[in-house]
């Protein structure tokens, strides 16, 4: 089959969280299993100086604005870069710390109209796999517009959704600059609460939908987690699936990490060694206070998501307990400003890196005793999983992916500590928890090695995705 994915970022050309992981990992899993796989993605880059990845091959117009398209094969995938630096030559992907960009909506109209008319261009595709808000008008043009059909009828169209909370919903006038017809702005199509929901024109559209696990996937027919939309979702619930998400396990793989002192294997000795040395870089590049104290991690968009609050508020403890904290982390002004204070009031204790930083990500999950994601929800998560695959114990709520992937160390084959409830009481308890098991050489070695061996590879995700393009293309 011709499988197409359509996405906002991927991996190694754009990224901002865990989807740029998904969207650059898939894909070469779908080709390893003899599928023929593009990815269109916005070339987006800082300045109009940094040159685009690829070979110039045409160029596609939509919305009075054309886009160059530049080709480069990575990893046996077709990747289609979409130049337009108009709308993607920013200093960030789709917002500043002080909120989003004014023309998101037009950005990410004009990228599904010209990814598919890239596509349409490139020879077309059986299966097309769109992916969160900013791809998510793919199928609902596919299906409601017919010039758009058109130029593809028999494509299928499979829509993901990697968040929820993440709809894409702007005021309605915004449809004319989208090149949308208010015919299509009506209560069982675009039209959300008065607005108009790019997601949920996805989800009313979409052949087959599905979400990054199966925990998640029952999560949000419930008014707790379906952000307003589990009405819509029950309505498709016969065509919504929960497939855990898969990690890069080239690109995590502490064997030859390029950004590690000394990559350690699975055996004991190598992984205690290979982490000392992990955390005696990282000790000396966050100047934590030499010692012999635990050190937790934490790797995260700084959104209400992901618990930041809840961290800043407990750091006095958790110093308290012993242990050294690293953050890294970019998002939202507050938990960034929570998070330099915290640093402030402890130094040489707490460090945080308020940024962006692939090589510093690597450094932390490899140097880090706990990796602390204390989310509200998370629709799969990876950090846990890279976590696992470097030694280091996550620290979890019992939400979404993290329920499915982490089992609790007071269980058989515990990897992880998982809460129950998302408070400080709760984090607390969880962290003596883990303390006990980290002054433990023979519980730690047991976890850890039970992490290590868990097989967090794509390869039997990539084989559901199959099945169901199958089943769709018949
Ligand atoms: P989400 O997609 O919700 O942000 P995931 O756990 O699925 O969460 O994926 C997050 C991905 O982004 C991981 O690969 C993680 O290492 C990476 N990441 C998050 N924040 C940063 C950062 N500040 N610097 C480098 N990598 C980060
Ligand atoms: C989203 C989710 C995260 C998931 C990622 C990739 O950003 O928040 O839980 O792992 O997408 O699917």
């Amino acid at each position: 089959m011709r499988i197409a994915h359509l996405a906002s970022e991927v991996m190694p050309f754009s990224k901002t969280g865990g989807l740029a992981d998904v969207v650059g990992a898939l894909p070469p899993a779908l080709v390893a299993l003899g599928q023929e796989v593009t990815v269109v993605v916005p070339g987006h880059r800082t300045t109009l100086r940094d040159p685009l990845p690829g070979e110039p091959r045409g160029e596609v117009a939509a919305l009075g604005l054309t886009a160059r398209l530049n080709v480069v094969l990575h990893r046996n995938v077709r990747v289609v870069l979409l130049d337009c630096p108009a709308l993607y030559v920013r200093p960030a992907l789709y917002s500043l710390p002080d909120g989003d960009f004014p023309d998101n909506a037009v950005r990410f109209a004009f990228f599904a109209r010209a990814a598919l008319a890239a596509l349409a261009k490139l020879g077309g595709a059986d299966v097309v796999h769109a992916h969160d808000w900013q791809a998510a008008l793919v199928p609902f043009l596919l299906r409601h517009e017919g010039q758009t059909r058109f130029a593809m009828p028999a494509a299928k169209t499979v829509f993901t959704i990697h968040n929820l909370a993440y709809q894409g919903a702007f005021p309605p006038w915004v449809l004319e600059a989208c090149g949308i017809s208010r015919e299509l702005f009506t209560m069982d199509l675009l039209e959300f609460y008065g607005s108009a929901n790019f997601l949920k024109g996805g989800l009313v559209s979409a052949d087959a939908i599905t979400t990054v696990s199966p925990t998640y996937a029952r999560e949000i027919l419930t008014p707790e987690f379906g952000c307003g939309l589990q009405g819509v979702l029950a309505t498709r619930r016969d065509t919504l699936f929960g497939i855990l998400n898969g990690l890069d396990t080239e690109e995590w793989d502490p064997r030859r990490d390029p950004h590690l002192e000394l990559p350690f294997g699975e055996e004991e000795d190598d992984v205690i060694e290979g982490k000392a040395a992990a955390r005696r870089l990282l000790g000396r590049e966050a100047k934590l206070v030499a010692g012999e104290r635990p050190l937790i991690g934490m790797v995260s968009r700084l959104a209400e998501q992901k618990g930041a609050d809840l961290l800043a508020a407990s750091l006095d403890e958790i110093v308290g307990m012993g242990f050294d904290v690293v953050v890294l982390g970019a998002g939202e002004r507050r938990y960034e400003e929570a998070l330099r204070g915290a640093e402030a009031a402890h130094p040489g204790r707490v460090a945080a890196f308020i940024r962006f930083d692939e090589r510093l990500a690597h450094r932390i999950y490899a140097a880090s005793d706990l990796l602390l994601m204390p989310s509200r929800y998370e629709p799969c998560g990876l950090g846990q999983m890279i976590a696992m695959r470097y030694g280091t114990l996550p620290v979890v709520t019992c939400t979404g992916g993290l329920a499915d992937t982490v089992v609790d160390a007071g269980e058989d084959g515990g990897t992880g500590f998982v809460l129950q409830e998302l408070t400080p009481a709760a984090l607390t308890e969880a962290l003596a928890r883990a303390r006990a098991v980290l002054s433990n050489p023979v519980r730690l070695a047991t976890m850890r090695a039970t992490g290590m061996a868990r097989d967090f590879s794509w390869t039997a995700s990539a084989r559901e995705y199959v099945k169901l393009y199958e089943q769709l293309v018949g």
